[in-house]
């Protein structure tokens, strides 16, 4: 049938998906390019972001944690506060509104009923909202006052990998529009920095043996498996755990390093994996710490570091880019060996059991 034809060479759309994305990356590079080479950007949103004295960003799953790391990025970059909210929560549990908010709702699909829950509400309150949504037309893009596309292509595997990479893209992009808009200098280009981010990933993508022999040696027999880093790096532990956990049913927590130790400690057992991440200096020797620590009671360490911060016996080292941007990068073994665990597990890898892949009940 027609989805085979799609699906092409690749087993699943999950491996076919996480394969793309150096190429989605590049699009999203020429889609936001000007001639001259600055960054393309509605006139509307650049203003939008302006006017904002905070930002709102709402979203759901892989979408939310994309968010976690667009809070970073803007805040850092164009010097704006911002709150990253979970959809399903905002509306229970109402944070203080500024005086000129603007919503960003980050939607892979643009229907999460969740998300749009909260999106008819602020609307209805007179604030701003902008999409960003890999498919424009779609609900949330429709009634939003502004879309932003990620053309990343459809997406069929339930487990989202490409829209993720490709939402964290489009906020880097963002971030730095606002931050020339308002005069602030950088050295920072994300379109030239985004291009070094595909080839890394195509890099990455390349060592499917290595992260296939990883599942296999950590996360084929275990029950549960640990996710830990620091700053930046516990944002895509948060995604990873989540990709392992929908995928291979093996029960996954993403932890920020320092907060083991006031629980998650307890459940270290002989031969638990516990997968480290450590992308940036700052927390380079904090996290391999915490590392130590799991590692004196018993556990199994995958340390995955960059290039510069690596040490003799990591078992995985991710190509340098710049820091902003390393979640586009570290995130990819994550997926691959999630994709892996759970292809040695037998289990369905692009329709997960009690998963779907747009969730338009709320
Ligand atoms: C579902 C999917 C997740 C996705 C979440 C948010 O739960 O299974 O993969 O992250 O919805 O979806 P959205 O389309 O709003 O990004």
């Amino acid at each position: 049938d027609a989805s085979d034809i799609e699906k092409g060479t690749y087993p699943h759309y999950m491996l076919k998906e996480i394969d793309e994305q150096p190429f989605v990356i590049r699009n999203i590079i020429s889609k936001y390019k000007e001639e001259d080479e600055s960054i393309k950007l509605d006139e509307d949103i650049r203003q939008a972001m302006l006017d904002a004295d905070r930002i709102y960003i709402i979203a759901a799953g892989t979408s939310y944690h994309a968010g976690l790391v667009g809070k970073q990025l803007i805040e850092k970059i164009a010097n704006k506060p911002v709150e990253t909210h979970i959809a399903s929560e905002f509306l229970y549990n109402m944070p203080l509104i500024s005086e000129n908010p603007l919503f960003i709702f980050i939607s892979q699909s643009g229907e999460t009923a969740d998300s749009r829950g909260v999106l008819v509400n602020v609307k209805e309150m007179g604030h701003n909202a902008l999409t960003i949504t890999n498919v424009p037309g779609s609900t949330l893009s429709r009634e939003a006052d502004f879309t932003l596309h990620t053309y990343a292509g459809p997406e069929i595997a339930v487990a989202s990998t490409k829209a993720y990479t490709a939402q964290m893209a489009v906020l880097a992009i963002l971030a730095v529009d606002t931050a020339k808009a308002a005069g602030i200098q950088m050295d920072f280009d994300p379109l030239q920095e985004l291009a070094i981010v595909a080839s890394a990933m195509e890099t990455l993508t390349d060592q499917k043996e290595q992260m296939e022999v990883i599942a296999r040696e950590y996360l084929s027999v275990t029950r549960n498996c640990f996710f830990i880093g620091r700053a930046i790096d516990y944002f895509v532990c948060l995604e990873g755990a989540l990709k392992l956990k929908e995928i291979s049913y093996i029960q996954a927590e993403g932890f920020a390093g320092g907060e083991l130790k006031h629980g998650t400690i307890a459940l270290i057992e002989e031969g638990t994996p516990v997968v480290a991440v450590a992308t940036q200096e700052h927390v380079n020797l904090s996290i391999r710490g915490n590392l130590k620590e799991v590692v004196a009671r018993g556990a199994s360490p995958c340390m995955i570091s960059m290039e510069g911060l690596q040490e003799s016996d990591d078992q995985l080292v991710l190509p340098k880019v710049h820091d902003y941007l390393s979640p586009l990068v570290s995130v990819i073994p994550l997926q691959l060996i999630s994709y892996y665990a759970a292809l040695h597990r037998d289990c369905d890898v692009d329709k997960p059991r009690n998963l779907a892949k747009s969730v338009t009940v709320e």
